[in-house]
């Protein structure tokens, strides 16, 4: 029996009543290796950062290597739905996949499911470019006048990433449907979600090994036109995830709430940080470093929003590695060679300052990174989320400076695994558990 839910959303009126239905959508971790155990080769995968684009100094990695890439959701869109296959990004806003206007025998051009086909939903609808939504997009430059009568005046976004990845197209509305919390036995619908049909796609991330076979990417962010906000009301404004650890074999299943349903289990939390000139990120407040519960000492400072809206950490699902201010990041290194006496090992990756050659150590110990957040709560991730495996018998320090001035400091995905995060935009807090996946 498949009971169906009109979730109608209107912009103009925000509902408050809470609906107690939420989304579940299970999270992929595509692994560009064949076998997560499976030492990573230098050139195969490269790192990736997708966060948008919205400072001039944003970190971007210039081809670390490491197996660990990103995580994918299957969105259905039109009538009848069209399962793609969408990196979860809580860095980005815009939710948007590569669209294809084939019409006839499309089968024949491209494989299944390599593109949303516009001509085959019934509920494909463009914005107008003198639409209030239309506000919301960037558009590509230079910007053409819009003509309110013209009938055929479609609104045209441009979307760029921080590693200089883009996609344009336009800027579309589309029936979406969810099976609903358990069993998938109810399917929920929204009616209109806004979403990119991307025409061109280009750059690393959406182009490139990490984007491994996905469509697009969900704007997780907290800005007007992602996926949380857009369907946010209905569903209590929160969503959680829980990120697997890719080393485990067989890797457990995760997913992603959009609503109400994590569970409370010694769940730590600390307040989302505001920045009025960026209303996509997640900021969090950074106060200390511990390395071994020893503090290293790292002027405050180095964390701060300025007040020209740089700076500042944000917790980010489309980021692999995790970027520390120079200051912090030269003072956990130092910290870590300090206390790790191993050998270097020959022909290390490049992109890395702090590797071990751990052949023949038969009980590896490796320092206790932890970071103590605003509000007293400490993150102390285990040391596989910071130490990954480049080679055989090769351990390399997961971490990155952030050398511009200015620049946004991240702590990626990488870092977050085995925790399950609640962003609570209503309360404006982020919750974390170490307890919470299973
Ligand atoms: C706007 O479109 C209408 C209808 O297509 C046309 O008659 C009019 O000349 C256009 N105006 C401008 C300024 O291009
Ligand atoms: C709902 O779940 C069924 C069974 O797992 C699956 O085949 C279907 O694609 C799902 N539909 C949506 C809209 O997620
Ligand atoms: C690591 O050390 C072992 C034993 O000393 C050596 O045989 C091996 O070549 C080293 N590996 C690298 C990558 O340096």
């Amino acid at each position: 029996m498949l009971l169906i839910i009109l979730l109608t959303f209107i912009s103009t009126c925000q509902s408050t009543t809470v609906n107690h239905h939420y989304l579940r959508l299970p999270l992929l971790h595509v692994n560009p290796q064949q076998s997560p155990s499976e030492a990573v080769s230098a050139d195969t995968a490269r790192l990736s950062t997708l966060h948008r684009r919205q400072h001039p100094n944003l970190p971007v990695t210039s081809g670390a290597y490491a197996g660990a890439g990103q995580y994918f959701v299957t969105l259905h869109l039109g009538t009848p739905p069209q399962p793609l296959l969408l990196i979860a990004d809580t860095g980005s806003d815009l939710v948007w996949v590569a669209c294809s206007a084939c019409r006839n025998d499309c089968a024949a051009t491209r494989p299944r499911h390599s593109a949303f086909l516009a001509r085959h939903s019934s509920s494909y609808r463009l914005h107008h470019c003198y639409d209030p939504e239309c506000g919301l997009v960037p558009h590509p430059r230079p910007k053409r006048a819009c003509n309110k009568t013209r009938v055929h005046s479609p609104c045209r976004y441009e979307y760029s990433y921080a590693d200089g990845s883009v996609t344009n197209g336009f800027f579309a509305k589309e029936k979406t449907s969810f099976n609903s919390s358990n069993g998938g036995l109810e399917l929920l619908q929204h009616d209109s979600l806004a979403f990119g049909c991307g025409f061109e796609v280009s750059g690393p991330s959406v182009s490139g090994p990490s984007f491994n076979g996905a469509q697009g990417v969900m704007g997780l962010g907290r800005g007007p036109i992602s996926l949380v906000t857009q369907l946010g009301s209905h569903f209590g404004n929160k969503f959680s995830y829980c990120l697997k650890d890719y080393t485990i074999s067989p890797p457990p299943t995760s997913y992603l709430l959009i609503g109400a349903g994590a569970k409370k289990s010694r769940m730590r939390y600390t307040p989302l940080q505001a920045n009025p000139l960026s209303s996509t990120f997640y900021y969090i407040g950074v106060q200390n470093v511990y390395v071994d519960n020893v503090k290293l000492r790292i002027s405050p400072t180095v964390w701060n929003i300025d007040k020209k809206g740089n700076g500042g950490t944000i917790i980010d699902s489309g980021t692999t590695l995790t970027f520390l201010p120079d200051p912090a990041y030269r003072h956990v290194v130092a910290a870590f060679r300090r206390r790790v006496k191993l050998p270097t090992p020959e022909g290390a990756p490049p992109n890395f300052d702090l590797c071990y050659n751990v052949s023949g150590v038969s009980r590896l110990s490796l320092p206790r990174l932890s970071f103590k957040l605003v509000g007293n709560s400490l993150f102390s991730p285990p040391v596989g989320n910071y130490f990954i495996d480049t080679a055989e018998d090769v351990k390399c320090l997961a971490l990155q400076p952030v050398t511009s001035p200015g620049g946004l400091s991240v702590i990626g995905n990488l870092m977050q695994q085995g925790f399950l995060f609640e962003f609570d935009i209503g309360k404006s807090q982020l919750g974390f558990s170490r307890t919470g996946c299973s």
